[in-house]
């Protein structure tokens, strides 16, 4: 009796066109009327989002570093191999040459006037960047730094094969300078050696000085 009697007091709420909490609020005590739309559920944007649980990381993300962190804490995982090599060549082709020019010298093709200005820092093959380790070259492609943009699109793993791939742009301009510098050193020994020659030649012709 009690059942048909909120029944008919349900019937007689929504017919008198009541509010959907007046009707759930009837609902919720006469369990005999309960619908879908009165269940124990969570609505949308009712919690927010689940924190990770602390010390844990996603497995399908990557933990960020920023520059300092890489530079102190980050060793290459990779030991440059021919193969290594010929993923950062490919990498560094699509992503580096536009600024840094094919060999590193900061010569690309978008640097000049009204484009990225050309400063001395684009030079990655020189001294400078040669001191570098190799976790700031990596923290540097994920995080950039001044006018460098950031190439975080750029998978971890990928950026190392890039720091390999800068190492061996600089071992190469370590090894044209030490070429000019070898080659600066015998000319000016063949030109000693010439001037020496000459002395000596001068000596035997008489009445050409130094002799007599
Ligand atoms: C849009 C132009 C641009 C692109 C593309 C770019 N860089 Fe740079 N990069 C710069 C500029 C500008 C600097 C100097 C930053 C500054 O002023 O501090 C720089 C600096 C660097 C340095 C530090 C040089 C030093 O001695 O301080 C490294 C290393 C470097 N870039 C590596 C890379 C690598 C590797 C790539 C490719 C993934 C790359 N960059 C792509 C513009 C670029």
């Amino acid at each position: 009796m009690r059942a048909r009697a909120a029944a008919t007091v349900v019937l007689a709420a929504s017919a008198l066109g009541a509010c959907d909490d007046q009707i759930k609020h009837l609902e919720q005590r006469t369990p005999f009327f309960n619908t879908m739309s009165w269940q124990p559920s969570v609505e949308a944007y009712e919690e927010r989002a689940r924190l990770p649980v602390p010390g844990t990381m996603p497995i399908d993300g990557e933990r960020t570093y920023d520059l300092m962190a890489a530079d102190t804490m980050l060793v290459s995982p990779i030991s440059g191999t021919e193969a290594d090599l010929a993923r950062g060549a490919e990498l560094y082709s699509q992503f580096c040459t536009p600024c840094h020019g094919v060999t590193g010298a900061g010569d690309g093709s978008v640097v000049g006037q009204n484009r990225i200005p050309d400063i001395p820092l684009l030079n990655i093959r020189g001294e400078l960047t040669r001191g570098y380790t190799d976790g700031y070259i990596w923290g540097m492609i994920a995080n950039g730094r001044g006018l460098m943009p950031p190439y975080r699109r750029i998978p971890a793993m990928d950026r190392w094969y890039l720091v390999a791939y800068v190492r061996q742009l600089q071992a190469e301009a370590m090894a044209e300078e030490a070429e000019a510098a070898a080659a600066e050193a015998a000319a000016a020994e063949a030109a000693a050696s010439e001037a020496a020659a000459a002395d000596t030649a001068g000596a035997e012709i008489p009445g050409t000085g130094g002799g007599q």
